[in-house]
């Protein structure tokens, strides 16, 4: 059987891949931000997952304001990435898991969630990045199966919906008869405006609860709207929902492993989160 070993949060910031790519790890001014991916690295090594499930949002790459799904799961052999134009190198293709994702999608539909399935699909830097980060230097290990959020064009989903989206996903991935070690991933936030007269705006009150509340209690963070969550975390704070989904998927008794929070990174308070999941008996599960 699938096994959910645990869940990474992470931020997705561009300009992330940039110095990456000049190797500026180890400049004062981005020390702070890549030594709080000491962890993740000792724990991916450890817990060896065989897939990533990635919640995240497309910012113009695969969708457009044209059609944009609220929910869109990838389906495809593999996932390839463009110049979006921040400046940093086109990533490689990612390959795909296209048997679960046809388990999940069939899952979802089954949970009445009316989603997109993208037997083609094109990844962006908020996948891009957080792999990266995850897997410096090194061939990436893992298959994906992407499954991109709406937090670009309103009306938004809900918090709770994005919580309940991935609870079905975690429902799913404990059926799926396949012995896999599967991570959960959550990219974007926190707290982060890009544009209008509030551009630079970072709550950091704020993504602190935010931190806290997404291990032990994420239901607490549903009472907020979506213009709470703007008003609060920024326009793109939004971004949370994608952490949401990464919460709901984590089926059983969840703990904090490891927290990182750095401000900022580009316009970004970057946050990076591991959680760990440890199995219990279904009725007993968080
Ligand atoms: C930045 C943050 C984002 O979430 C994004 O998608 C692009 C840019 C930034 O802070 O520069
Ligand atoms: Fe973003």
């Amino acid at each position: 059987m699938a096994r959910i070993i645990g869940a990474v949060a992470s931020t997705h910031v561009p300009a992330i891949g940039k110095a990456i790519a000049e190797k500026k790890q180890n400049d004062p001014d981005w020390k702070p931000f890549f030594q709080g991916c000491d962890y993740v690295h000792g724990w991916l090594a450890r817990e060896k997952p065989d897939v990533a499930v990635i919640f995240y949002n497309d910012h113009g790459l695969n969708f457009f304001l044209d059609k944009l799904p609220t929910f869109a799961v990838g389906a495809a052999d593999e996932y390839g990435n463009e110049d979006e134009g921040w400046g940093i190198p086109v990533a490689r293709a990612v390959p795909g898991d296209p048997q679960l994702s046809w388990h999940l999608i069939n899952a979802l539909v089954a949970d009445d969630f009316d989603i997109t399935m993208c037997q083609q699909m094109l990844i962006d830097h908020a996948v891009t990045i957080p792999m990266a980060l995850m897997w410096p230097g090194e061939a990436w290990p893992v298959k994906i199966v992407p499954v991109s959020i709406n937090t670009v064009q309103h009306p938004l989903p809900s918090l709770a919906r994005c919580l309940s989206l991935g609870r079905s996903i975690g429902r799913a991935l404990q059926s799926y008869p396949r012995d896999l070690r599967v991570m959960i991933v959550g990219t974007g936030g926190l707290s982060h405006q890009l544009d209008g007269t509030r551009a630079g705006f970072i709550n950091k009150d704020f993504d602190q609860l935010c931190m806290s509340k997404i291990a032990d209690d994420p239901q607490a963070l549903t009472g907020y709207s979506i213009h709470d969550w703007v008003e609060l975390a920024g326009a793109q704070g939004v971004e949370f929902l994608n952490w949401m989904a990464m919460r709901g998927a984590l089926t059983g008794r969840v703990k904090e492993l490891h927290r990182n929070y750095h401000i900022p990174i580009s316009n970004t308070a970057a946050a990076t989160l591991v959680l760990e999941n440890e199995d219990v008996p279904a009725q007993m599960a968080a």
